[in-house]
C-alpha cells in the first residue's frame, strides 16, 4: 500500500512512501491489563481448589457454577479490553513478523471464549453425583485452562519482544 507523506507546513510531500498496513500491539497497555487483571487471577485461585479432587468438585457443585459463570463474563471483559486498547488495526508497522504473531493471537480469543462458553453451558447440565461426568468436565476445565495461559505466555513474549523491537534490540 503507498501513503503519501505530509510535510511541515501541511502540504503534500512530492515523493511517497510504500509502507504496509498490518495489526501491531500497543505493548504498555497491553501489559497494564494483565498487570491489573486481578479479578481474573482472584476467580482462577477460587476455581484450582475446587476441582483438584473429584470429590472436592462434587460437593461444591453449585460454587463452581457461579465461579465458572464469573469466569466467562470476566474473560469477555479481557478479551475485549485486549482488542480494543492492546491491539492496533491498520497499524504501520516495521516488523511483520510481529504483525503476524498479534495476528495470531488476536485470532485465538474467539476460539478461547466459545471454550470457556461451552464449559459455562456444560456445568449446569451436568449431575454432579456422577464420577463420569464431573471427571470429564474437570478434564476439559484443565485444557481449557492450559490453552489459556498458554496464550496469557505468548501475549507476553510478544509484549517483550514488541518492546525489544522499538528500542531495536536484537535486529
Ligand atoms: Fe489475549
Amino acid at each position: 500500500m503507498k501513503e503519501f507523506e505530509t510535510d511541515s507546513h501541511g502540504g503534500t510531500a512530492a515523493q511517497c512512501k510504500t509502507t504496509t498496513r498490518r495489526l501491531v500491539v500497543n505493548a504498555a497497555f497491553l501489559k497494564d491489563i494483565k498487570d491489573d487483571n486481578h479479578d481474573l487471577k482472584v476467580l482462577l485461585d477460587k476455581i484450582t481448589p475446587l476441582i483438584l479432587y473429584q470429590q472436592t468438585a462434587k460437593n461444591h457443585w453449585p460454587e463452581l457454577i457461579a465461579l465458572i459463570g464469573d469466569l466467562r463474563d470476566q474473560l469477555a471483559l479481557h478479551f475485549s479490553l485486549e482488542e480494543a486498547y492492546g491491539y492496533f488495526d491498520d497499524a504501520v508497522v516495521s516488523s511483520p513478523w510481529l504483525s503476524v504473531i498479534a495476528e495470531s493471537l488476536r485470532n485465538e480469543h474467539p476460539r478461547l471464549f466459545s471454550r470457556i462458553l461451552d464449559l459455562a453451558d456444560q456445568s449446569l447440565e451436568i449431575c454432579s453425583d456422577s464420577h463420569g461426568q464431573v471427571s470429564q468436565f474437570i478434564r476439559r476445565f484443565d485444557d481449557f485452562r492450559r490453552a489459556f495461559e498458554m496464550h496469557e505466555e505468548k501475549e507476553l513474549k510478544l509484549i517483550l519482544d514488541s518492546l525489544d523491537d522499538d528500542i531495536g534490540v536484537g535486529d
